[in-house]
């Protein structure tokens, strides 16, 4: 039997697999997920167990599998600086598939998942260990090592400071595996006046890394007194 492959492409469904960790900074994690979805990219969400406490702590947002897409709208309209974000949850939440993080059967736990590629964010130290160690404890993890070995881009944007060694031996680890290690180490340079600014220059930052086109901030223009104009 011939098989016609040229229809193999056609449409499928290929997103970016976004794996939320429990280090500070879920900010991070909704300036890149918006960032996705106004890019019009399909994201398919990992939401690690303990970053429902740092989402708990930094939102007040109680995240429940069973409820995930209110509780995701309702993340991705709130901006970092308490007010609200200009993020449309009226309309749709774009293409966006969940999955449990205890789910090891998840799709995005087999390679032969179509899947751009991986971005974690932001990215704990246990998860930049489970993944250098090739631990696969959980879905997040799981993908993120499916994601290197089958060579797709992985990035992952460490929360922590300071930094121990065993940490930036797991860094490295990462860096020679062929993930971008993106610490979430905002800018002053591109004009921030607030919080959201630090926020959306870190996942502007993460997507840059993925190639995914973005103005989530002003870049640089090889002029000094940037960021004293304004915006
Ligand atoms: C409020 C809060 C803030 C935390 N912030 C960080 C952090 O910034 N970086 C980090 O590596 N871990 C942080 N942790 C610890 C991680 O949540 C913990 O190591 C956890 O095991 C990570 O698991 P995960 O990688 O499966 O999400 C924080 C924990 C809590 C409760």
């Amino acid at each position: 039997m011939t098989d016609r492959l040229d229809g193999m492409d056609d449409g499928k469904r290929t997103p970016w697999v976004v794996g939320v960790s429990g280090a500070s900074g879920t900010p991070y994690a909704a300036a890149v997920l918006r960032g996705l979805l106004a890019a019009g990219e399909s994201v398919d969400l990992v939401v690690s167990r303990a970053s429902r406490l740092t989402l708990l702590d930094e939102t007040g947002i109680s995240f429940r599998d069973a409820h995930w897409r209110e509780d995701l709208g309702t993340w991705l309209a709130r901006g970092a600086d308490g007010k609200p974000d200009t993020f449309d949850v009226a309309g749709s939440l774009g293409d966006v598939r969940y999955w449990a993080a205890g789910d090891l059967a998840a799709g995005p736990s087999s390679g032969s998942y179509p899947a751009k590629g991986m971005l974690v964010v932001p990215a704990s130290t246990a998860a930049v260990a489970g993944v250098a160690l090739g631990l696969s404890k959980d879905l997040l993890q799981r993908v993120a090592s499916v994601t290197l070995k089958e060579r797709r881009p992985l990035v992952v944007a460490v929360r922590e400071t300071p930094l121990n060694g065993q940490t930036l031996k797991h860094m490295v680890a990462l860096d020679e595996a062929g993930a971008v290690v993106l610490p979430a180490s905002p800018a002053f340079y591109a004009g921030a006046t607030h919080i959201q600014d630090l926020v959306d220059f870190v996942a502007g930052r993460v997507l840059d890394a993925a190639g995914v086109p973005h103005r989530l901030y002003r870049r640089w223009e090889g002029e000094l007194g940037g960021a004293t104009r304004p915006v």
